[in-house]
């Protein structure tokens, strides 16, 4: 649907159809686009055109005029978008090759890090003495890793052939460990020992016979039995050895434990675990799952996420909303803002580029209102993705059914909710 406005009243995330006087009048070169950076609007408005025109069912239309129960504070609102340039052919091009290398660099840090790691675990497999201060600095070459370049880091840990598993296993939640620690803001000393604990997390492994691990399909319950002696025995390994930092031995013996009491071996709950064992699970869990296995598929990361999240009880889940912020990821049916101040849901991953998922975009924030539904891919181009948003606290109890409404295309239904003031006051604070 097409709409004239006077061009004051334009903002960004607005489809302009047309200006005023044509397109010889007007400052771009474009004939039609979506406006995504401040400058633009500058541009329309120095230009001395008048009116433009707008097409409602490709962006965003003007503000209500009608008063809504909803106060929303535009300043907020407006002040907490940071667009980015849009990339040009050759600008996009650099990234690639800047991420190709990146990756190459990431690969040779993994590939030593592999070494020192397999020769370690395979001695305490034989029996032999852990000597765990030659993983001291392969914990410090992760956290350099990480630090130079966390998504090229965690895209080559995901990578795992059936042989190598259980040793880029302990690298990869090393990675995403020292990721998640940096987000979280913990100490720099905490993160570099978090890092350690990664990498010794499943020590208690190396005392499991190698064909169980290895064994494709599901395991048998007294099969399972065995495996789920690993944290117990992995924690006696390094009690034996040389002193180990406390937060090491804990990782080790409760990666496997769940929010809800009901993970192993000790049944713990909620905050009886420390922070250490609840960010160990999550970032165990997620590299399982997203990695190749003998008896499974590997899923995405956007998958794996929004699976996650659906597992009640299995994680603190404000925690687990934390993991996924570090990620950067939003799962599927996962609620984001995007740059243009539009709700929208994530419909579908996208395993080439993670960041930018296909959205299913259906309410306007600054006009407090539904939009016709518009599926499109978060790309910087289109309307990227500014952060995730919590639907409970947009829409209260009716998400569940707004949700799906969204998704199953029940559009009539979604024209007169509205969020509550209550809730809606929350977000923009
Ligand atoms: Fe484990």
């Amino acid at each position: 649907m097409l709409v004239t406005i006077k061009t004051e009243d334009a903002r960004l995330g607005m489809f302009v159809h047309a200006v005023a006087g044509g397109w010889i009048a007007s400052p771009f070169w474009r004939r039609q686009f979506v406006l995504t950076k401040p400058a633009e609007l500058e541009k329309l408005r120095d230009a001395g055109i008048a009116e433009i025109e707008i097409d409602l069912s490709k962006g965003i239309g003007p503000v209500a005029a009608s008063a809504s129960p909803v106060p929303v504070d535009l300043d907020v609102v407006a002040g907490d978008i940071a667009l980015p340039d849009p990339e040009s052919p050759q600008q996009l091009r650099r990234r690639r090759r800047g991420a190709a290398s990146a990756e190459r660099r990431a690969q040779a840090v993994v590939d030593a890090s592999k070494v020192v790691v397999q020769a370690m675990l395979d001695e305490v497999r034989l029996g032999k003495a852990m000597n765990v201060t030659a993983l001291v600095p392969v914990a410090e070459q992760i956290v350099e890793s990480v630090t130079r370049d966390a998504v090229a880091m965690l895209n080559v840990t995901r990578l795992k052939t059936k042989d190598e598993y259980t040793y880029v296993h302990s690298i990869a939640v090393a990675a995403l460990l020292i990721h998640f620690a940096r987000t979280l803001k913990l100490p720099e000393e905490e993160v570099s020992v978090l890092g350690l604990a990664g990498l010794l997390h499943d020590i208690g492994k190396m005392a499991v016979p190698k064909a169980l691990l290895d064994k494709p399909g599901k395991l048998e319950p007294p099969e399972m039995a065995v495996l789920r002696h690993h944290p117990e025995k992995g924690h006696a390994l390094l009690s034996a050895g040389p002193p180990v930092p406390e937060v090491v031995l804990d990782v080790c013996l409760h990666h496997h434990e769940r929010y809800d009491g009901r993970g192993y071996p000790k049944g713990l709950t909620g905050e009886q675990l420390s922070l250490a064992a609840r960010m160990s699970s999550i970032c165990d869990v997620y590299d399982a799952i997203t990695s190749q296995r003998p008896y499974k598929r590997p899923w995405s990361p956007s998958e794996a996420l929004s699976r996650m999240r659906s597992w009640t009880g299995h994680f603190d889940i404000d925690l687990l909303d934390r993991f996924i912020e570090s990620i950067g990821i939003h799962p599927v049916g996962g609620l984001v803002r995007l740059q243009s101040s539009r709700l929208a849901l994530v419909i579908e991953g996208n395993d080439r580029e993670p960041t930018q998922p296909r959205v299913r975009v259906f309410y306007d924030i600054p006009a407090q209102r539904f939009i016709a539904p518009i599926d499109l891919i978060a790309t910087i181009e289109a309307d990227p993705i500014h952060r995730a948003e919590c639907g409970q606290r947009w829409f209260g109890e009716r998400w569940g059914t707004i949700e799906a409404d969204i998704l199953d295309g029940r559009w009539s239904s979604l024209e007169s909710a509205v969020p509550s003031s209550s809730t809606a006051k929350g977000v923009l604070s």
